[in-house]
């Protein structure tokens, strides 16, 4: 350790675990992104609420910056440190701390992966049912900096609603100990859901206590082909009028490709423009004959021209992953991503002129969407092809996002979904929060931590 501020570090706190092996600048420095180049001061693995405090005291003493580190299966550049950060990864702090059978809650620490979470909800008879592709590497620190949604939302809702208690270190480093996993606590402002979203800049989130509920039904998974991006919505409001839906996701035959391309199986002979992955409640012979029925309705009127039943949990597996395995068939293109957000309502006029825009505005480059779109949820990946350079690929993503912006704009849309704002979509936060709302998020931050030390630069400067 050369530099003064991490022997500093060093002798506050000697049994903190510090690296500052290239390997791990280098990995820990980067998320999903792989836009920025690493560049960490130095990396350090708390063991303790305790040590997380010490290392916050520290980087206030010190004058450093830090950056929050889970999973880092981000995908807008909120978990990057590249800039002379110390990374503050949570991942030794990973276990479960407790679970309640009354309050039915899960208490755990931030490292832990969402998958662990649900099997240690599974291994008491309930489910933890936040769920999306990342959950084997995500951490739960970082679902809940980012109020993660995923491909359950539509039935479950975002991290947020399943959050019943956290213990905050604000930028202070105080620990905050906040709504206690109460059901009811009306006694002035809910600091936990400021945390939630917040993408570390109010707070390292040191422990959660996670709401758990019943295990999902027994579900049928249908693959269903469509023959236009018209039909779409319509498909969806037969499907949610009559059954009670657990999934409903949207993907292209680009993506579809995509997935195929990487080992993933397609059920149908022939390839169609638009497909759906839908799941719902099949506990009975009622609700399995309601899926067949508004199966049929869909195909009389002409919207699903095919559609492939899963017969078993293996061949559900299948089909999801044309859906959940987009993100790793085409990460090799490195993508520039939106993921953008109306008003299910908004839905139909938004995905028309959405359409129409990216049509008209990237005719040399591959755009692969797909997405939750019962939530208002499109996920727009445009690929960098090989002979495109990385400043010019992105000046034109830019070009494009900000047309996009302006869309969201007029149909009271979110340049963030789920993704968050992070360092990708910071110039266009203006488009979905008022000067007003950003001035206010401004002064909370400066409440939380005044100076600065949490992750700056990200969400806003
Ligand atoms: C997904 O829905 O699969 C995730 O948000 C990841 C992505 O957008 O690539
Ligand atoms: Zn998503």
């Amino acid at each position: 350790m050369t530099d003064p501020r991490l022997e500093a570090l060093h002798q506050s706190l000697p049994a903190l675990r510090l690296s500052r092996e290239p390997g791990d600048l280098e990995h820990y420095g980067r998320d999903w992104t792989r836009r920025w180049a690493p560049a960490p001061l130095a990396v350090a693995w708390p063991a303790s609420i305790e040590e997380v405090q010490g290392v916050v005291r520290w980087a206030n003493a010190q004058g450093a910056a830090l950056v929050p580190s889970g999973g880092r299966t981000g995908l807008s550049g909120g978990a990057v440190a590249a800039g002379g950060e110390l990374v503050l990864s949570l991942e030794r702090m990973n276990r479960v701390l407790g679970f309640d059978a009354v309050d039915r809650t899960l208490t755990v620490q931030p490292g832990i992966a969402l998958q662990a979470v649900q099997e240690a909800a599974q291994a008491h008879g309930l489910q933890y049912p936040v769920d999306f592709g990342a959950r084997g590497s995500c951490s739960i620190g970082g679902n809940i900096a980012t109020n993660a949604g995923g491909i359950r939302v539509i039935r479950y809702g975002n991290t947020r609603e399943w959050i019943a208690g956290l213990k905050l270190v604000t930028g202070a480093g105080e620990l905050l100990d906040l709504n206690r996993a109460l059901v009811k606590n009306s006694s002035g402002y809910d600091l936990r859901h400021l945390a939630i979203g917040a993408e570390g800049t109010l707070g390292v989130v040191v422990e959660a206590t996670l709401k758990l509920t019943d295990p999902a039904p027994p579900a049928q998974t249908l693959l269903l082909a469509l023959p236009s991006f018209e039909v779409l919505m319509r498909v969806f409001a037969e499907f949610r009028a009559r059954l009670r839906l657990q999934a409903f996701e949207f993907l292209t035959d680009r993506g579809l490709a995509h997935v195929v391309a990487h080992g993933g199986t397609d059920p149908f002979d022939a390839r169609h423009p638009y497909y759906v992955v839908a799941e719902y409640d099949a506990a009975d012979a009622a609700q399995e004959a309601a899926g067949l029925a508004a199966f049929e309705a869909c195909a009389e009127a002409g919207w699903i021209v095919d559609g492939a039943i899963a017969q078993s949990q293996a061949q559900a597996q299948q089909l999801w992953r044309l859906r959940e395995g987009i993100t790793e068939a085409v990460a090799r293109y490195r993508p520039y991503k939106n993921d953008v957000s109306v008003r299910v309502a908004a839905m139909p006029a938004f995905l028309a002129e959405a359409q129409a825009l990216l049509g008209e505005a990237y005719p040399r480059f591959e755009v692969v969407w797909f997405g939750h779109i019962g939530d208002g949820n499109l996920h727009i990946n445009v690929l960098q092809p090989d002979d495109v350079a990385d400043a010019d690929f992105m000046r034109q993503c830019a070009h494009v996002t900000e047309l996009l912006a302006g869309l969201l704009k007029r149909h009271g849309g979110s340049i963030s979904a789920e993704h968050g704002i992070g360092l990708v979509k910071k110039p266009y936060l203006d488009s979905t929060r008022s000067p007003q709302e950003i001035a206010l998020m401004r002064g909370l931050r400066r409440v939380f931590d005044p100076n600065g030390v949490l992750n700056p630069g990200k969400l806003f400067d």
